[in-house]
């Protein structure tokens, strides 16, 4: 089946081709980071204006690319949810529409069912089950995973997701937005030895995290010294230790409760090479396998939310007309793809 994936979730317009035979044939992300930059964040109505502009002119490309005509795309599948409601609404939408257009069947997806199958979409993915870490600008969750839509959570943030908090604290450190990436390449000069910040909910059992007191830790830090650029850089780099460290005792707690052998990394943090590194360097001693997407497919893509729904669409679900976006959408509120029983 050839499923088209549309995904306007936040601040990236994406469409891509996806073959349950041939894999993906292409795919193509609009960042509107340059848009939203001169207000220190995403501004959600202009985002829904952008991706008004942008999303047909990206799906023809995507087509365009692997050389698909409208009739040779089966079915069509955009993110509903969790997210911004005006951006959700201008894919789903756009997808619906085409879908309609088009005589094929549409499919909502769940924007972070679709970041934990993202690896589906590498060379070796990973078998079920496996223990996923979900970590993006929204959310940070430790998933127990035994099929498409057979999810149990494990644990997730109780305030601040992982991305938000490197965000937040790229802004206390002056840097400009998005500040994750950014923050990641500050610490790069740091010294590790100068600052140690907590690894918070470590020091007592359970699988949940906070990272919101890591930035009044910064706050402590930058107003006690002279916040110099040397100085910003060791508080990025104690920061993004704490938090790699934090995110690898949870893991490796998660992997020892449920007794699984795979551990799945995704969403937009999990670009942060120094956690991946960390995580990798868990599995080879703890002898798990450890699966994560090339970075451009752990930041948001439709590549991934192709994949989702294709697998929702060949197992014969399709979405009712009444359902268009929903931006609070809980992962494990999901049914199994097709309907099965979930056996967890
Ligand atoms: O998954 P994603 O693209 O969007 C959401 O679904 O939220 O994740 C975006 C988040 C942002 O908070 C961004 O700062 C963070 O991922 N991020 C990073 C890195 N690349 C993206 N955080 C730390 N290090 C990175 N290299
Ligand atoms: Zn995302």
């Amino acid at each position: 089946m050839r499923v088209l994936g549309i995904e306007t979730s936040c601040d990236e317009t994406a469409a891509a081709l996806y073959d349950s035979e041939r894999g993906l044939l292409a795919h193509a992300v609009h960042s509107q980071v340059d848009l939203h930059a001169a207000f220190g964040g995403v501004v959600p109505e202009l985002a829904s204006r952008d991706h008004v502009r942008r999303l047909i002119p990206i799906v023809r490309h995507v087509l365009g690319q692997a050389g698909a005509g409208r009739g040779d795309v089966e079915g069509v599948a955009y993110t509903a949810g969790p997210g911004l409601i005006g951006a959700l609404l201008v894919g789903a939408a756009v997808a619906r529409s085409l879908a309609w257009t088009w005589s094929v069947p549409s499919v909502a997806v769940h924007h972070m069912e679709a970041h934990l199958l993202a690896p589906m979409l590498e060379p070796s993915p990973p078998a079920f089950p496996f223990v996923a870490l979900l970590v993006s600008g929204g959310h940070t969750q430790l998933v127990e995973v035994h099929g498409v839509g057979r999810y149990r959570m494990l644990g997730e943030s109780l305030d601040d997701a992982a991305g938000e908090a490197f965000d937040k604290t790229a802004k206390l450190l002056g840097l400009g937005y998005p500040g994750g990436p950014a923050l990641a390449r500050l610490a790069e000069q740091g010294d590790p030895r100068r600052f140690t910040f907590p690894r918070p909910m470590t020091g007592r059992p359970g699988l949940d995290f906070s990272f919101s007191g890591l930035k009044t830790h910064v706050l402590h830090t930058l107003r006690a010294t002279d916040g110099d650029a040397q100085t910003r850089a060791d508080i990025a780099r104690a920061f993004e230790d704490a938090v790699v460290d934090t995110v690898v005792i949870k893991c490796r707690r998660a992997l020892a409760e449920t007794g699984h052998r795979r551990l799945v990394i995704a969403g937009g943090v999990g670009a942060n090479r120094r956690l991946r590194e960390a995580l990798v360097a868990l599995g080879e001693e703890i002898a798990v396998a450890v699966h994560y997407p090339r970075p451009e497919l752990c930041t948001d893509n439709a590549a991934m939310v192709a994949y989702a729904g294709c697998q929702r669409l060949v197992a014969g679900e399709h979405t009712p007309l009444a359902f268009l976006a929903r931006p609070r959408w809980s992962l494990d509120s999901l049914p199994p793809a097709g309907g099965g029983a979930t056996g967890l």
